[in-house]
C-alpha cells in the first residue's frame, strides 16, 4: 500500500459528489479513478475532481490495479452486483447504505468478502460523525443511566416523479430503504443488539413504495425504539436517546454537527463540531484506518450488524406486504 490509500468511485451520481468532497479533506486518501456506465459521465466527474483514470464501465474500474478500495455509489438494488464485481477483482469495498435491499443479498456480499478475506463496510456514515461518537461516549460513561427509549425520524418531501430513485420500486424506492435505515441502524447501535420485536405500519403510495412508515422496535432489556421515515413529508429529522438519568438530543441526527446532553431538563454537556469536509470524510477515515491495520471489517459498522439491520427492514416490509420487483425475480 502506498502512502495514500487510493480510492475509486463506482457510479458517479448524486451521493458520489458529496463523498468525493469528503475524501478531498483526508490527507492520506487520494481519489484516483472513477467508473461510470458512460465514459462521458466518468469524464465529467473526473474533471470536477482532477481524477486521472476514468472508465466507461464498472469492470474496467474494478480491474484497475492502482486502486486499493472502491466506493460503490449506485442505487441499492445494484449494490450486490457491483460490490461482488469489486470483491471478485480483489478490491476492498465501501458500499453505500443500505448495504443492499434485503438480508439475503447482504449475506451474499458478506460471505464473498469473508471467503476472499477482503474488507467490506456499509457506508452508514452517520455512525462515524463526531456527534454520534460523543453520544456513545456519554452513554458508555453512564451519563444518562440505562437507555430506555430511542426516538428518531427521517423524512423529507420529494417532488412527485414516479421514475425517480425514491419512488420507483425498480430502483429500490421507498422511505424505509432510503432513510428509515438510518433510524433503524441508530437504534441497533444504541441498544447494542438486534431487536427481539419489530412492528410497523406504512402507507404504500401510487407507485407501490412505502411513502411513509412508523416503526417500533423492542429490545431484550425492555428498551424501545420509536422511529419514522418518509419521502413525501418533511419531519424534524432528529434523534432523542432517553435514559433513566438523562437524555441526549441530536438535531438533524443523520448529518449532525451538534448534540446536547441533558439531566433533569438542564443541558449539562454539548458538542458542536462542524464537518471538515462534507461529513463523508469520517467514514472514509475509518476505512483507511481498517485497511492500514489489516482489519477486514470495521468494529463500528460490523457486517453482522448490517445484516441484522436488513433483517429488521425485511420484517417490516414483510408486515407491509411490500416486495421489490427484483426480489420477485430472484425467487
Ligand atoms: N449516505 C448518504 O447520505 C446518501 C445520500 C443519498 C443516497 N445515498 C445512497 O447512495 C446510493 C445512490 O444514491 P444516489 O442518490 O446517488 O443515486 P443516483 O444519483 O440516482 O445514482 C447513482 C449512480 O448510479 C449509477 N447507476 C448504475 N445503475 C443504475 C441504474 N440502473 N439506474 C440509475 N443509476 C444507475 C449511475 O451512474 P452511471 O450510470 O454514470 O454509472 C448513477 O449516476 C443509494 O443506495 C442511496 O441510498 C446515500
Amino acid at each position: 500500500m502506498t502512502d495514500k490509500i487510493r480510492w475509486g468511485i463506482l457510479g458517479p451520481g448524486n451521493i458520489a459528489h458529496k463523498f468525493a468532497k469528503g475524501l478531498a479533506v483526508i490527507s492520506d486518501a487520494e481519489l484516483v479513478a472513477v467508473g461510470s456506465r458512460s465514459l462521458e459521465r466518468a469524464n465529467s466527474f473526473a474533471d470536477a475532481y482532477s481524477v486521472d483514470a476514468r472508465y466507461g464501465s464498472y469492470e474496467e474500474l474494478a480491474n484497475d490495479r492502482s486502486v486499493d478500495v472502491i466506493y460503490v455509489a449506485t442505487p441499492h438494488p445494484f449494490h450486490r452486483e457491483h460490490t461482488l464485481l469489486c470483491l471478485e477483482a480483489g478490491k476492498a469495498v465501501l458500499c453505500e447504505k443500505p448495504i443492499s435491499i434485503n438480508a439475503q443479498t447482504t449475506k451474499d456480499m458478506v460471505n464473498t468478502a469473508r471467503e476472499k478475506r477482503i474488507f467490506l463496510m456499509e457506508a452508514m456514515w452517520t455512525r462515524f460523525l463526531p456527534t454520534i461518537v460523543k453520544a456513545r461516549e456519554w452513554i458508555a460513561d453512564g451519563r444518562i443511566g440505562d437507555v430506555r427509549l430511542v426516538k428518531a425520524d427521517f423524512g423529507f418531501r420529494v417532488g412527485w416523479n414516479p421514475a425517480s430513485r425514491l419512488l420507483d420500486p425498480n430502483l429500490g424506492g421507498g422511505s424505509l430503504l432510503d432513510v428509515g435505515v438510518y433510524t433503524i441502524s441508530l437504534a441497533h447501535l444504541i441498544f447494542g443488539s438486534a431487536p427481539s420485536q419489530v412492528a410497523g405500519l406504512a402507507h404504500l403510495g401510487e407507485t407501490g413504495v412505502d411513502e411513509q412508515a412508523g416503526m417500533v422496535l423492542g429490545f431484550q432489556n425492555g428498551g424501545l425504539a420509536v422511529l419514522c421515515s418518509a419521502v413525501r413529508a418533511n419531519t424534524p429529522q432528529e434523534a432523542r436517546i432517553i435514559g433513566t438519568d438523562g437524555s441526549i438530543h441530536i438535531p438533524d441526527f443523520w448529518h449532525s454537527t451538534t448534540a446536547t446532553l441533558s439531566v433533569a431538563n438542564e443541558v449539562v454537556d454539548q458538542i458542536d463540531k462542524p464537518f471538515q469536509g462534507s461529513g463523508y470524510e469520517y467514514e472514509a477515515m475509518e476505512v483507511n484506518r481498517c485497511l492500514r491495520a489489516g482489519e477486514l471489517e470495521s468494529p463500528i459498522m460490523p457486517l453482522q450488524e448490517s445484516i441484522e439491520v436488513m433483517e429488521t427492514a425485511d420484517e417490516l416490509r414483510g408486515q407491509w406486504g411490500f416486495e421489490l420487483p427484483m426480489e420477485r425475480m430472484d425467487t
